[in-house]
């Protein structure tokens, strides 16, 4: 597959399709998610995975279910208020299904959010059909992948004004082109430096245990000629302490008003070695991911994973004995104490963080 063709959440024909990340990098092959249940399945098997294209899955999700819905009671001329009315309570019903999918990443809960809140204003209008409301709700899908696509390029941009040519960068789980619509957060200013002639040397944490450095970010990054080495989530601090990194870079799955920042599992740990190194820890948060009604890291829900993730998974044989106990939690929050900087598709924020991200989200 060539770097064009990736694109995790593809819709074509009216049908959503996604690359089916849990088979890569063996094999990169699309599956059609025919209705939210199928939705639902692959987002919790992470089928598709990273906040952003969580978040632009679930706005497709939301539209095939008011389609299908429109269609199967055949309603699509009806404007009277009850029909909209138990139009509406199907699409608040499917919203409240799709969120349950996975509880961390605010981005899913935000384009469910915005895709209710089309339907029901325009159903306050007097006169509006089921049919009209579908096609805006396939437009406003359409803008929520269009937008996080536009995002990505800005965010390119604005990590790089903060990394110089020839840096050693170290990574964290999959932020990249197979985590959005477009060109990724955390990596697209290494695709854009790669662009560029930056000649980035990129660490690739393995991120255990599911993999994503391994199976995603090193095979996205060499598809863009990126020089990328993979390491063990346990051979951070041996890279750092050789000098070898000059910046950390990861994403977010949700930020909260203080500056907290949930990411994948392990996230925290190389922030506070970052600290300790005096390496720059930079956080790249689309405004989709910024949550101000989540006053700090203490109030985000941390998804827990199926223990046999960590043991089973990935080999022939299980790697611990039987009856084992597991503790798997599938994220952890960074203390904004130890965040050098936020990125933003808007710019680049730095502490105090309950302020800059009030200003950056335009609220006071
Ligand atoms: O469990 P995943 O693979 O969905 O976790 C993904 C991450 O933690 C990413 O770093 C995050 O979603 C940001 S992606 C641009």
């Amino acid at each position: 597959m060539a770097i064009e063709d990736i694109i995790p959440v593809r819709f074509q024909d009216d049908k959503l399709f996604l690359l089916d990340q849990t088979e890569l990098p063996a094999h990169d092959e699309f599956h059609e998610a025919g209705s939210i249940e199928e939705l639902w399945y692959a987002i919790k098997m992470l089928a598709v995975r990273g906040a952003p294209a969580i978040g632009v899955a679930a706005g497709y999700g939301m539209y095939i279910k008011a389609r299908d819905y429109v269609k199967k009671e055949n309603i699509s001329d009806e404007a009277e208020p009850a029909v909209i009315k138990s139009f509406i309570t199907t699409l608040e019903e499917a919203k409240a299904y799709l969120d349950s999918s996975r509880p961390t990443a605010v981005n899913l809960s935000w384009a469910t959010a915005e895709m209710l809140e089309a339907a029901k204003k325009a159903g306050e209008n007097t006169g509006v059909t089921c049919g009209q409301i579908v096609d805006l709700l396939r437009e406003t899908a359409e803008n929520i992948r269009k937008t996080d696509y536009d995002s990505c390029f800005a965010l390119a941009e604005n990590g790089l004004s903060l990394l110089k040519p020839g840096m050693g960068i170290l990574t964290h789980c999959n932020a990249g082109i197979l985590a959005t619509a477009g060109y990724g957060t955390a990596l697209a200013p290494l695709h854009l430096g790669q662009e560029r002639g930056y000649g980035f040397k990129v660490y690739a944490d393995e991120t255990r245990p599911l993999l994503q450095g391994a199976r995603l970010t090193a095979w996205e990054l060499m598809k863009s000629g990126v020089d990328v080495t993979l390491i063990c989530d346990n051979m951070s601090s041996l890279v750092m302490k050789k000098g070898l990194v000059d910046a950390v870079v990861v994403g977010c799955d949700r930020m909260a008003a203080n500056g907290d920042g949930a990411n994948k599992i392990g996230t925290s740990a190389l922030a506070v070695l970052a600290k300790e190194y005096g390496i720059p820890f930079y956080m790249f948060v689309p405004t989709s991911t910024i949550d101000l009604n989540t006053p700090s890291g203490d109030e985000i829900v941390i998804e827990e994973r199926e223990g046999s993730e960590i043991y089973k998974k990935w080999y022939s044989r299980p790697m611990a004995p039987a009856g084992v106990k597991t503790f798997n939690p599938a994220f952890d929050v960074t203390d904004h104490k130890y965040i050098t900087a936020v990125v933003t598709e808007k710019g680049v924020i730095r502490p105090p963080y309950d302020v800059s991200l009030r200003e950056i989200m335009g609220e006071k």
